[in-house]
């Protein structure tokens, strides 16, 4: 029987002192979101979020999984040089690194101009190879021995402070749609930095939830996806309630959030799925087994 194991992680928001700022960034919702780094809290919560991350990559190193998974917010105003130095630290370029899927964050997109750069899709470009329906960059699906992961970019550039809303939209949808019916056999693991639902299945807060979700929900059943993995909701969880979804879903959590910082293992032997919950020691500087639990794919 078929056996894989991925490494998950996701909201890692690395920073760098440098930010590069121009004038036009100060006409931007990057002179809120710089307030609430430095002055209210944000920044706090992240003050390890470098060290943690080496610490992750370093076990991941450890004993190489056959694919990473990460689902977006490498950083927290996608400035350049934080994706820089997200990407440096995150090993993307590292040849002894596994392969990966990487699908952007809010964070990642959080004004225009880093979008229409396409900043993320720049750094993170050897972790988004992939089959498309056509030459549109999302979604796009991996072969990992018997499982397809397929990305999905679920943020958008918000205008206000307050809107870190998310939204797929009608074409990309289509795509999905066309790109889940035309892959050939094997478990589809479906990747978007968006979650559906919060942790027993409530609706996520008006501007903190993904747009679209009801619609993304249906044309994944309606595509046989067997899993959901994303990120976007620092404290992880998993929702395997079937009167939510046909399929488990897995909220990673953040990586690097002071007390927070979890990332997760997954061993899929046939359908059987074994997850991993690794969690940051700062006192050891190293992640540990936390917890464990099994999950049977349809
Ligand atoms: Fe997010």
């Amino acid at each position: 029987m078929q056996s894989i194991r991925l490494v998950h992680f996701s909201d890692v928001h690395v920073t760098t002192p440098r930010l590069g700022w121009r004038r036009r960034d100060y006409l931007s919702k990057r002179v809120t979101g710089w307030l609430n780094l430095r002055l209210l809290g944000r920044g706090y919560r992240f003050r390890y979020a470098n060290r943690a991350a080496a610490a992750m990559i370093r076990h991941v190193l450890d004993r190489p999984p056959d694919h990473l998974i990460f689902s977006g917010d490498a950083t927290t105003l996608a400035f350049e040089a934080e994706f820089a130095h997200a990407a440096r630290l995150l090993g993307v370029n590292q040849p002894e690194m596994p392969r990966g899927l990487a699908v952007p964050g809010n964070h990642d997109y959080y004004v225009g101009r880093p979008v229409r750069d396409r900043l993320f899709e720049t750094y993170f470009a050897p972790w988004q190879f992939g089959e498309r329906v056509d030459s549109h960059h999302y979604p796009f699906a991996q072969r990992v021995g018997h499982v397809w992961l397929i990305g999905v970019n679920s943020s958008i550039a918000t205008f206000w402070t307050w809107d870190a809303t998310g939204f797929v939209g009608p074409p990309q949808r289509e795509r999905l749609r066309r790109l889940l019916h035309s892959l050939s056999p094997g478990l589809r693991i479906l990747v978007t930095h968006y979650p559906l639902a919060r942790s027993k299945g409530q609706r996520e807060r008006l501007f903190h939830g993904l747009r679209d979700w009801r619609e993304m929900l249906r044309i994944a059943a309606e595509g046989g996806v067997s899993l959901w993995l994303h990120g976007h909701i620092h404290k992880p969880f998993v929702l395997a309630s079937e009167r939510f979804a046909p399929f488990p879903i897995i909220c990673v959590g953040s990586g690097t959030q002071t007390n927070v910082w979890t990332y997760n293992e997954y061993q899929i032997t046939g359908h059987r799925l074994a997850m991993t919950r690794r969690r940051y020691s700062l006192s050891e500087d190293a992640f540990h087994d936390h917890d464990v639990l099994e999950l049977e794919l349809r």
